[in-house]
């Protein structure tokens, strides 16, 4: 039996958008392995279905894809779901990773006809890089330069056909000579509530883990449209019944877990509510500015812009104005502070 203390972790642990080992391994078990297992999106299976079949029936290599979204909506699960529909080898590499031009050289001269090529958080790479893969996704070449000064010169190697998949969470970084490579670009969207209880049924079924349906919706409603925090959240609420209900989980076990993670009905943390209360009561409401609020919450601005604003947003607590970010009265309401009678003017 595990000791209270193991599940008294940090609740920002929920949201973080890195991985660690002991997740990544928990994280490979839960993904869906085949597009028809992979639950929700259902515009873009279609798409990404037709496109597969496509290249399949005319056995040429697939496109290039490009995959954006927020953090754990399932790029990653996706471009290996490319491979498997495909049948083929997926290499993977993200773009910090690729320092040299050596790195990105190694990895195209080893790829095989027909392989996959994923670049995780693509919007990372350096230009360098970046200008290596145009003539590498356009003809299959790679343009290397031999010398240095007036005597260099470039000898062109040939590469086998193969699919570059990108994803990235910020697809305004990307420039556009890049983004127009890609044959295909497919945004992920954050999941319903329905989609997400399907997602922990099947996480649960996986795990062996009995999960009443009433609970199942209960940890859906506060995962924040993202699976991997439906994942992490049934991972906790798991621990919570081993330790206090002799592994039994129903709705008042999972109520009690989210409770104890500090969770609102919204799937709001302890820091989207620190946000919304520093916007109303600091700074009267807004606007203001998204450094600014990093500051004076002491949180990383790309955590802000990353997993809290977007679902803030999609939630209707704040607006974004071209001065800054505004509290609504939804938030007023979320925190039981009185809206200002004087409506501002965003
Ligand atoms: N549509 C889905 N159906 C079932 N499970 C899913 C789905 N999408 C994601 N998951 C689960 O959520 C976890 C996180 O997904 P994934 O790692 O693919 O997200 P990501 O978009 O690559 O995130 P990041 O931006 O942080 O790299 C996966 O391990 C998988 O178990
Ligand atoms: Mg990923």
């Amino acid at each position: 039996m595990q000791s209270p203390e193991h599940i008294a972790e940090p609740t920002e642990r929920l949201l973080a958008p890195v991985v660690g080992a002991t997740e990544q391994a928990f994280d490979m078990t839960l993904r869906p392995k085949r597009l028809e297992e992979f639950v929700g999106q259902k515009k873009l299976r279609e798409n990404l279905s037709i496109f597969i079949g496509a290249a399949k029936m005319r056995s040429e290599p697939l496109e290039h894809v490009l995959l954006y979204g927020s953090p754990g909506l399932g790029k990653t699960t996706l471009a290996h779901i490319i491979g498997s529909e495909l049948g083929a080898k997926v290499r993977t590499t993200s773009g910090p990773a690729l320092e040299r031009v050596g790195d990105i050289a190694s990895i195209l001269t080893n790829l095989e006809k027909g392989d996959i090529l994923f670049i995780d958080e693509i919007h990372r790479m350096n230009k360098v890089i970046e200008e290596v893969l145009y003539p590498a996704m356009e003809e299959y070449a790679l343009d290397i330069v031999i010398g240095k000064g007036p005597s260099a010169r470039t000898v062109r190697l040939d590469l086998p056909p193969f699919t570059l998949i990108g994803a990235t969470t910020r697809l305004s970084l990307l420039s556009s000579p890049l983004r127009d490579r890609f044959g295909a670009t497919y945004h992920l969207d954050f999941y319903s509530a329905g989609e997400l209880t399907s997602i922990i049924k099947r996480s649960a079924s996986i795990l062996g883990t009995d999960l009443p349906e009433e609970a199942a919706a209960l940890v859906a409603s506060r995962s924040r449209g993202t699976p991997r925090i439906a994942n992490r959240l049934l991972k906790r609420v798991r621990d919570f019944a081993d330790v206090r209900a002799n592994g039994r989980i129903d709705a008042s076990t999972a109520t009690d877990a989210l409770g104890m993670l500090e969770i609102d009905a919204h799937g709001l943390d302890a820091t989207d509510r620190a946000i919304l209360q520093t916007i109303i009561e600091k700074f009267g409401g807004g606007p203001v500015g998204v450094q600014t609020i990093a500051a004076a919450t002491s949180e990383e601005i790309d955590t802000l812009e990353l997993v809290h604003e977007p679902y803030l947003l999609k939630l209707g607590f704040i607006d974004r104005t071209p001065r800054g970010r505004v509290a609504t009265e939804h938030a007023y309401r979320h925190l039981g502070i009185p809206f200002p009678s004087q409506q501002r003017i965003a």
